[in-house]
């Protein structure tokens, strides 16, 4: 990799700016002072220095995001905002995106990163990985509504569903409060498996992915890095 494109990586400027230092003697490869911008460096191997301090080169980025309702689960928008919008200029990088989509009056748990190998992964129906939701539900959730979401008999618009895990935690003669577990991530899948039973959500929330689950202490709209543990569990 060019030292120029290195350092700018690693967040100490522009292209532009970091050419500058370099032209300045600011930055040091391998303990020797380099002044060639298009010095090709390995940032696995090399050891490089600016004023003294080893810079760290990170290739992937992986946050967690509690979306809040309102927001699009987009990189850009001409009218909404986006998930985007909710990151500081400082963690803010141009290759990031989420990991599939929430609607958006969906709240809960959104991955973003700019590693598009993990994405596609995560997001394939053919690795299964769960992905939970807490829903609030017009109507009263049964039993025979747990054997539909089981059978994988559900269509939607043609097509079956996988089966999947629907529990329901309260459920009196109007509302039911239940969560969902579905194996694969079609268009508005819970709403429309939910309306295919007669009945309609009126909250959603993502509350786990895989392995790692919405953290009670980060507040909407707030984001975190994964930790090694969260992203050792879903890369499985
Ligand atoms: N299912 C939905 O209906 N909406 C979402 O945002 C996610 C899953």
């Amino acid at each position: 990799m060019r030292l120029d494109k290195f350092l700018a990586e690693a967040g100490l400027g522009s292209r532009k700016e970091v050419k500058q230092l370099i032209k300045k003697g600011q930055i040091s490869v391998n303990q020797q002072i380099e002044r060639t911008d298009k010095k090709q460096i390995d940032p696995e191997k090399d050891i490089v220095d600016y004023q003294g301090e080893k810079l760290h080169y990170q290739e992937f980025y992986y946050y967690l995001l509690h979306k809040p309702a309102g927001v699009v689960s987009a990189t850009e928008d001409t009218r909404d905002r986006t998930v985007m919008d909710l990151f500081s200029p400082a963690d803010y990088r141009s290759d990031l995106f989420p990991v599939g989509r929430l609607d958006k009056d969906t709240e809960g748990l959104l991955l973003i990163t700019n590693d598009g190998k993990l994405a596609h992964e995560l997001l394939s129906p053919r690795k299964h990985v769960e992905k939970e939701y807490f829903a609030e539900v017009l109507g009263v959730m049964t039993a025979e509504d747990q054997d539909r979401f089981r059978s994988g008999e559900i269509t939607l618009d043609g097509e079956l569903t996988l089966p999947a895990e629907l529990f329901i935690d309260e459920a009196d003669k109007e509302m039911s409060k239940v969560r969902i577990i579905l194996h694969e991530g079609k268009f508005h899948q819970v709403k429309r498996m939910v309306k295919a039973c007669g009945k309609e959500v009126t909250y959603l929330k993502r509350i786990r992915m895989g392995k790692v689950a919405l953290p009670e202490e980060l507040a909407k709209g707030k984001y975190r890095s994964l930790t090694e543990d969260e992203l050792r569990a879903l890369k499985g």
